[in-house]
């Protein structure tokens, strides 16, 4: 555990293997609440000085652990690969992004600003001047998912950093080692002791202790709904930021080249195994190329090649654990016994799900109506473009959707409809770059991140007014 800018023993351990070759990687300390709270009061002690570090200093120190994390990029990428099964390739594609974020961070420093507000624009308002100042709030918490462990980490340290708060971390536990190594970048690149504090361990155990100690001011979660709600529950009054995934839509529209988008909409569905808040799950095709694309999107999918997330050439590899993958096969048996058919997939090799496409999937079925988190599409068609919309928006969630097609006007109509936080036209909804604005609808969750966004989340807002006469 690293708490107070030094490492801590555990009073207990546990073992983490690689969820793709089942091999032993490290013994994980496992934080007790009394340490949660011992890292909690060490934040806090931490923030009475750093709220008062100048925007500079604190952007001079983020802008370092970029620089850091770019140097040490291949090792950080062999940490996602080991703990997380995560491809290569897209654990180098993380990096870079976290690198990008913690700079986007550094640069937010430099950029927080007020209001000014038009005080004489209502009676009893002359000669006033009015203004807002934000300033930091305090001790955030941070609980982040296995999905992105050092990227969807960085979305939550970064902006506390740059808004001069202090933080306690608990990564998730499959993959707390991506984020113990930021201990030691963040200590290279100058900052003081206990404004970064990590806590590996259980979120069940340590939740409470997180969400409800007098000293939190602000909580920030990513994960699953139903963990979403608890949080919720605990924290209470807290500032609250919620990142809870989806069951994104895709549609394509009538007349669009399919060419242009059988490479990405597999991407979308597939990579990171479908472990991703912003997965392509259900598409929605016109029924002029319906035919067509099912046939190009399976061709494709079948070519994916499956192997070790160390190799160069694998895009597939093995989901988060066996619990995982017990669960989306149930739930892939369970919609073909309501009638959906396996076109491609569906079957397991190791601890890998071949990747899946569906079709004829009841809209009840649990891979369409919940969060799938695996390698598994359902693909239908539409005839209407509301009928299309109409499907999209039938879902508890509404983080990202995307809609190509060739109409500027069924875009922006569509745009305008589309019941989510993002919505991606002529791309995929799984499009994020690391400074927009990223957040859901509905049960996806509360609040928005892309640095800039979550910064304002994790800091008060202050009103000054100055009254002056006007006979000097
Ligand atoms: C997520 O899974 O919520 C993050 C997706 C991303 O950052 O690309």
């Amino acid at each position: 555990m690293w708490i107070g800018g030094k490492w801590r023993e555990a009073k207990t351990y546990e073992p983490l293997y690689s969820p793709h070759t089942n091999e032993f990687l490290s013994d994980i300390g496992q934080a007790e609440p009394a340490d949660a709270i011992e890292a909690i009061v060490e934040a806090n002690a931490a923030f009475q000085k750093f709220r008062n570090y100048p925007a500079h200093a604190r952007a001079k120190i983020l802008a370092k652990v970029a620089d850091i994390l770019e140097e040490r990029s291949l090792e950080c990428a062999e940490i996602m690969a080991l703990e997380g099964a995560k491809s290569i390739r897209n654990a180098r594609e993380e990096i870079n992004r976290t690198v990008q974020t913690y700079r986007f961070a550094a640069e937010a420093a430099k950029s927080n600003y007020g209001e000014q507000i038009p005080m004489d624009a209502a009676e009893g308002g002359e000669n006033r001047f009015g203004f807002t100042i934000r300033t930091p709030i305090g001790v955030v918490t941070a609980i982040t998912p296995f999905n992105f462990p050092f990227n969807l980490v960085a979305h939550k340290v970064g902006p506390a950093i740059a808004a001069g708060n202090a933080i306690v971390l608990k990564p998730a536990e499959q993959t707390p080692i991506s984020s113990l190594f930021l201990a030691e970048a963040f200590k290279e690149a100058g900052l003081p002791d206990g404004v970064l504090n990590i806590i590996p361990g259980k979120g069940d155990v340590l939740s409470e202790a997180l969400t409800t100690h007098p000293y939190v001011k602000k909580v920030t979660f990513t994960g699953s709904v139903e963990v979403g709600h608890i949080i919720q529950q605990q924290a209470g009054f807290r500032k609250l930021t919620l990142e809870l995934g989806s069951n994104s839509p895709f549609i394509i529209d009538e007349g669009v080249d399919i060419d242009q988008l059988i490479e990405r909409s597999v991407m979308g569905a597939f990579s990171y195994n479908g472990q991703v808040c912003i997965s392509i799950q259900r598409i929605y095709v016109h029924q002029s190329l319906y035919g067509e694309f099912l046939e190009r999107f399976v061709s494709r999918t079948k070519q994916l090649v499956i192997g070790s997330p160390l190799d160069e050439k694998t895009n597939i590899t093995s989901v988060i654990s066996k619990k995982s993958l017990d669960r989306l096969q149930s739930w892939i048996n369970e919609a073909v016994q309501e009638g959906a058919k396996i076109e491609c997939g569906g079957t397991v090799v190791g601890n890998v799900l071949v990747p899946t496409v569906l079709t004829n999937v009841n809209r009840d079925s649990k891979v369409s109506r919940f969060e799938v988190f695996g390698p598994v599409v359902c693909i239908a068609p539409f005839d209407t473009l509301d009928n299309a919309i109409a499907e999209a928006n039938d879902s508890r969630y509404g983080l990202n959707s995307g809609i190509i097609t060739p109409s500027i006007e069924r875009a922006f109509y569509a745009a305008t409809r589309l019941e989510t936080g993002g919505v991606i036209v002529n791309d995929i909804p799984t499009y994020r770059i690391d400074n927009m604005p990223y957040g859901g609808w509905k049960d996806s969750g509360v609040g928005r991140e892309g640095v800039k966004y979550a910064m304002r989340e994790m800091m008060e807002e202050k009103f000054i007014s100055l009254k002056f006469s006007d006979n000097n």
